[in-house]
């Protein structure tokens, strides 16, 4: 199945991160499911894990509105409210494919709180597009992440969202000594010491 938002390279590249950590203990969570094309090629894996949850989470309202880190040289790209899905959309998707039902979180993810999160995080997939999306799911994700445990930021290298690449670049110059970081096929791979 092709899906739009994540190439097959790319998506070959996170569930061969994935299955690295699969016996850590921790959950798996995405931030940015929306239609869960993603989502269900991660749950495939977890199928080998079946002690693991997946947890989704979204505003289902679409993209935020930009900040000032977000703006391109050619102006704005994307437009707060695009990409909106609904959780009944990506809760089908896995139904159909007779996948177990993941914990799907309606919340833009500023407003998560520790009941929404996993008490120990192995993977996680930061996908929210813009830059205090991603600031925002560090924020959630790192102080539950266990060691050796992944984070992975899509959209890196996309020059229409530079708040990705931002938001990770701060995150490394705060945090280098923690994380080893490389980039795979555009992706920002970050494992915790
Ligand atoms: C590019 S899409 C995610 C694509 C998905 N990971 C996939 O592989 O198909 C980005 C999603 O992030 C969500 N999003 C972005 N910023 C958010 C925020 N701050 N809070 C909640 N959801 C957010 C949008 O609603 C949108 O559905």
């Amino acid at each position: 199945m092709s899906n739009p938002q994540i190439s097959m390279r790319e998506t070959d590249v996170i569930l061969a991160q994935l299955a690295k950590v699969i016996t850590l203990p921790g959950d798996v969570v995405e931030f940015g499911c929306y239609t869960g094309d993603t989502s269900v090629r991660l749950a495939e894996i977890l199928q080998r894990a079946p002690n693991k949850w997946l947890y989704l989470y979204d505003s289902f309202e679409g993209l935020p509105e930009k900040t000032a880190e977000d703006q391109t040289a050619a102006g704005w790209r994307f437009r707060a409210g695009e990409l909106k899905a609904s959780p009944g959309t990506v809760a089908h998707k896995f139904k159909k494919l007779g996948l177990p039902e993941p914990v799907i979180i309606k919340k833009w993810f500023n407003q998560l709180d520790d009941a929404d999160l996993p008490s120990q995080i192995s993977f996680a997939l930061l996908d929210g597009d813009y830059y205090m999306s991603i600031k925002t799911s560090f924020e959630k994700v790192v102080p539950r992440l266990v060691a050796g445990g992944i984070i992975i930021v899509h959209d890196y290298r996309n020059t229409e969202l530079p708040g990705v690449a931002r938001a990770v670049n701060e995150f490394i110059d705060a945090n280098a000594k923690y994380y080893d970081f490389q980039l795979i096929s555009g992706l920002a791979v970050l494992v915790k010491k």
